[in-house]
């Protein structure tokens, strides 16, 4: 039984950043995980059959007070409209909101039902300046290295693979790109942000260095992480998705 503050969550993809939550929420006595589904049965093998969900209509009898997205794109489509309509829904897959339809869509739907939507910082930081300056920025860049087989590449040396806009960005690099979604969401939006996307042999990480100018100023991050076994997604997003699932349950307070 979970106390006043405890949280009940339902997790959508149990793969490299759910299994990472998995073993977090089951390790906090004051979060429980009521349901796990996935597309892969061996990704849910090995949990109790009381809280395996084969279809999100099962989901309500478990009543979530969260539900963690870490699964794919297509998975916001698919399960949005059944989480929003009674609970609030953390995403992973940011870059599914290049797609404007699916944007005003979730809008709609938190609006309609009174539900929140959640996203991470995910792999790259300062998210809370760059949406606090949001009525004051002028140029919003975010430039993006990784090891070519992070981009499914096999490059034996540096090269510029895409300069554009965010939401040509994440079109051209569907699974890769949700930093670019992430800082568009939070900032001037999908066809103002610009993004350079780069496959280095040297880099020794995924690399990504954000660059904006606003009317008081500037700043400039630049975050390097080792990848995960799955070389697309950086070791920190799983890490600032749990810590997003803690401010959700006790407000943004540090103690
Ligand atoms: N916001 C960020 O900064 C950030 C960073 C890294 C990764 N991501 C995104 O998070 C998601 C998860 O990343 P990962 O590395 O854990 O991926 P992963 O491939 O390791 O795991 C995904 C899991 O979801 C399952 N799945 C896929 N589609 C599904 C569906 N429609 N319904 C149910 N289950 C489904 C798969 O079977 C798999 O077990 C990806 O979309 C990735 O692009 C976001």
């Amino acid at each position: 039984m979970l106390g006043v503050f405890g949280l009940k969550i339902g997790l959508i993809g149990v793969g490299t950043i759910g299994g990472f939550l998995v073993k977090r929420i089951q390790e906090d006595s004051s979060l429980e995980l009521c349901f796990v589904l996935d597309i892969d049965p061996e990704k849910v093998k090995d949990f109790s059959e009381d809280i395996v969900i084969n279809s999100i209509s099962e989901m309500g009898a478990k009543k979530p007070d969260l539900v963690i997205e870490a699964a794919s794109q297509q998975a916001i489509g698919q399960y949005a409209e059944h989480v929003l309509s009674t609970t609030n829904f953390l995403v992973l897959s940011v870059g599914a909101f290049a797609d404007k339809g699916l944007e005003e869509k979730v809008k709609g739907l938190c609006k309609s039902n009174g539900t929140k939507l959640f996203a991470p910082s995910g792999a790259i930081a300062a998210i809370d300046l760059l949406k606090a300056m949001q009525s004051e920025l002028e140029e919003v860049e975010i430039v993006s290295r990784k090891n070519p087989k992070g981009w499914g590449r096999e490059d034996s040396e540096k090269t510029i693979i895409f300069e554009g806009t965010a939401r040509e960005a994440c079109k051209a690099y569907p699974k890769n790109i949700n930093i670019s979604a992430t800082v568009s969401l939070n900032g001037i939006g999908f066809d103002k942000t610009t993004v350079k996307l780069v496959s280095d042999p040297d880099c020794g990480g995924n690399r990504h260095t954000l660059n904006v100018k606003h009317a008081f100023g500037n700043f400039v991050l630049d975050v390097k992480a080792q990848p995960t076994k799955n070389p697309k997604t950086s070791s920190t997003a799983a890490y600032s998705a749990f810590d997003l699932v803690k401010k959700i349950q006790n407000g943004i307070n540090i103690f």
